[in-house]
C-alpha cells in the first residue's frame, strides 16, 4: 500500500509545481513564509521540513535564514525529492533525505523547528501517530511543531474535492483529524493553538514539546 503511495507522488512530482504555480504561485509563496515566521525559526537554527515535497517550505526557510544554521527536508519519494534537490542548486545549507517520516533516523533533540506543510491529512492515522511521535523525538525542549492545512472550503465543488482528498487519503481517522486536529497534536505537545491565517483559506496548527 506505501508503495504505491510512492508510486502516486513520484507521477505527480512531474506535474507538482505547475499545479500549485496555477493556484497563485505569490499566495503560496506568501504562505510558506508565514509558516516559517509562525515557526518561530531564527537564522542559526535547525529546520526540518517533513512531507517536504518539492522543497518548497525547505528552500523558504534556507532563503529565510541568510545562509546561517541548517534545514533539512525529508520525503519519502525519490521523485519528489529530485525536484527538490535541483530547486537547491546553489543554497549551501538546505539538504534532504528520502525517509518515512514514520522512521526518521536522525538523533533525539536535534530541531529547533519541525514543519509540516500540507501533507498531515494525506498519511494514514498510524502512520501520522508514528510521525507526531517521531516530530517530538526530534525537536529539543522548547521546539515547535507546526503544521498547515487548508480550511474547508465554502463552494461546493470545491468543498467535494477537498473531502475527497482526505477520504482518498485514509481512514474515517482522517476527517476526525481534519476537523480538529488540536486534540491529536495534545498527545505529543504542549500548548497547541489552531489559527487561521489571514485571509481564512489557510490555517496553522502548532505546539511546543516539553
Ligand atoms: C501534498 S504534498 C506537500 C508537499 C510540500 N510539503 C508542500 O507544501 O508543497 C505531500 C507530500 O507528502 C509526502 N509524503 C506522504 N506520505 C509520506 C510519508 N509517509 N513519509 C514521507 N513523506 C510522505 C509525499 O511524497 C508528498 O511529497
Amino acid at each position: 500500500m506505501k508503495g504505491l503511495r510512492r508510486k502516486y507522488y513520484d507521477i505527480f512530482s512531474n506535474f507538482y509545481d505547475k499545479i500549485i504555480a496555477l493556484h497563485s504561485k505569490d499566495r503560496s509563496q506568501r504562505l510558506r513564509r508565514y509558516l516559517i515566521e509562525k515557526s518561530g525559526f531564527r537564522p542559526g537554527q535547525y529546520l526540518l521540513d517533513a512531507c517536504t515535497g518539492t522543497g518548497s517550505v525547505a528552500l523558504e526557510a534556507a532563503r529565510f535564514s541568510k545562509g546561517k544554521g541548517v534545514v533539512a527536508g525529508v520525503d519519502f519519494s525519490i521523485g519528489m525529492l529530485s525536484k527538490a534537490v535541483k530547486k537547491a542548486s546553489g543554497i549551501g545549507n538546505v539538504f534532504f533525505v528520502l525517509s518515512d517520516v514514520g522512521t526518521l533516523s536522525f538523533k533525539d533533540d536535534t530541531f529547533h523547528v519541525v514543519t509540516c506543510s500540507h501533507a498531515m491529512y494525506e498519511l494514514c492515522p498510524q502512520t501520522r501517530q508514528a510521525a507526531l511521535s517521531q516530530f517530538r523525538r526530534v525537536l529539543r525542549p522548547g521546539g515547535r511543531f507546526i503544521m498547515m492545512e487548508h480550511t474547508p472550503p465554502s463552494s461546493p465543488v470545491i468543498k467535494f474535492l477537498y473531502q475527497l482528498r482526505i477520504l482518498s487519503m485514509g481512514s474515517a481517522g482522517n476527517r476526525e483529524f481534519a476537523k480538529d486536529e488540536r486534540r491529536e497534536l495534545s498527545m505529543f505537545f504542549k500548548d497547541v493553538v489552531l489559527e487561521i491565517v489571514p485571509g481564512g483559506r489557510s490555517k496553522v496548527v502548532y505546539g511546543t514539546k516539553d
